[in-house]
């Protein structure tokens, strides 16, 4: 079969013929229909990533496809493309307990894109207690896991502000939230306050860097800022005044650790939002295996626009 495969880290990535994977104990072949591009699998090809297995090794944390007895299925986690082959190829062996059953209503193109960016953005709405009256502002708006928070964080009654660096993109932002807001982190502050004077309850942030700061700030009392990516950069500084005055909590959150079968029950809640109507799923692109390095590029260089899926 054809898959991308990694041989050195920080090195480009090449499609070759190797041989089927095998299904081992608890695990099943998946016949896959898109493989999704996500910054993980970027860290994780530049070497920055430390848990990850020996080389070469297909990349791909996620993707969607069939099973040998015809069941249409989503899959994540579980080492994919981090300590075993992934799901960039044509066919990848998952523990069973990683497999989410997509529903009718819920196409494979629009499942792929909810993996890894909508668990991700489930569970930081949940860590920050978004929910009916909530003012929740979401960084890197226009971003694979933002785009599923927005919509995420109206489903739940929020009021959602939404910031992006990018005015190009305000008008795909501007479709799931109440007020967009175009901002570097040096007008961050004052941008959000034009729109909420009193500050925000919740803040998603995969960004940190010089981000993070104008957020703590940001926060009204009782808020709380989620750190869940370092895209703007890893360091950052601010007053811990500006957080224990106002009872406010920074936490972080990384998918890694969760379970994979919690993860899948995740994934099939959100399958069934789009069967529903209530999700939608944005794809920026679809590109073949062969233009992997392409799509890694865009993500890297913040040209990718939303959600980029690879098709083997
Ligand atoms: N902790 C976890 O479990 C977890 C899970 C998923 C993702 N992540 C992390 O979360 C981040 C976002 O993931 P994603 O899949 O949504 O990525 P994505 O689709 O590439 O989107 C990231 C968005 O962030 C903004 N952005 C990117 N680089 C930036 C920079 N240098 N300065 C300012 N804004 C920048 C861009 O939005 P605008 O153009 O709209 O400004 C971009 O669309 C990544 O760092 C990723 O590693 C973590």
């Amino acid at each position: 079969m054809r898959a991308v495969r990694q041989h050195a880290y920080g090195e480009p990535l090449a499609v070759e013929e190797v041989p089927d994977p095998v299904a081992g104990d608890g695990e099943e072949l998946v016949e896959v229909a898109y493989g999704a591009v996500n910054p993980l699998d970027v860290w994780i090809g530049a070497g920055a990533v430390a848990v990850a297995g020996p080389l070469p090794r297909t990349p791909g944390c996620e993707g969607v496809g069939r099973t040998a007895d015809g069941r249409r299925v989503g899959f994540r986690g579980a080492g994919l493309g981090l300590v075993r082959d992934g799901a960039w190829a044509e066919r990848v062996a998952v523990p069973a307990d990683a497999l989410a059953a997509i529903p009718d209503g819920c196409d494979d193109r629009d499942a792929a894109a909810l993996g890894i960016p909508g668990v991700t953005a489930l569970d930081c709405l949940d860590l920050a207690e978004v929910g009916d009256g909530s003012t929740v502002l979401v960084l890197g708006a226009s971003g694979g896991v933002s785009t599923i928070a927005l919509q995420l964080a109206r489903t739940r009654g929020a009021r959602v502000i939404a910031q992006t660096t990018s005015p190009n993109r305000v008008g795909q932002v501007s479709r799931y939230a109440d007020d967009v807001v175009v901002a570097e982190a040096d007008t961050l502050e004052e941008a959000v306050r034009e729109v909420a004077p009193d500050g925000v309850d919740a803040i998603l942030d995969p960004l940190a860097g010089p981000f993070a700061a104008p957020c703590v700030r940001l926060l009204a009392a009782k808020g709380t800022l989620v750190l869940y990516g370092a895209s703007a950069g890893p360091e950052f500084a601010f007053g811990p005044q500006e957080m224990y005055r106002k009872n406010a909590r920074v936490v972080g959150y990384s998918g890694l650790p969760v379970a994979p079968a919690a993860t899948a029950r995740s994934m099939e809640a959100l399958y069934a939002l789009v069967a529903a109507g209530t999700l939608e799923a944005v794809i920026a692109d679809e590109l073949p295996l062969e233009e992997a390095n392409d799509a890694v590029a865009r993500i890297r260089e913040n040209r990718a626009g939303g959600k980029l899926l690879l098709r083997p």
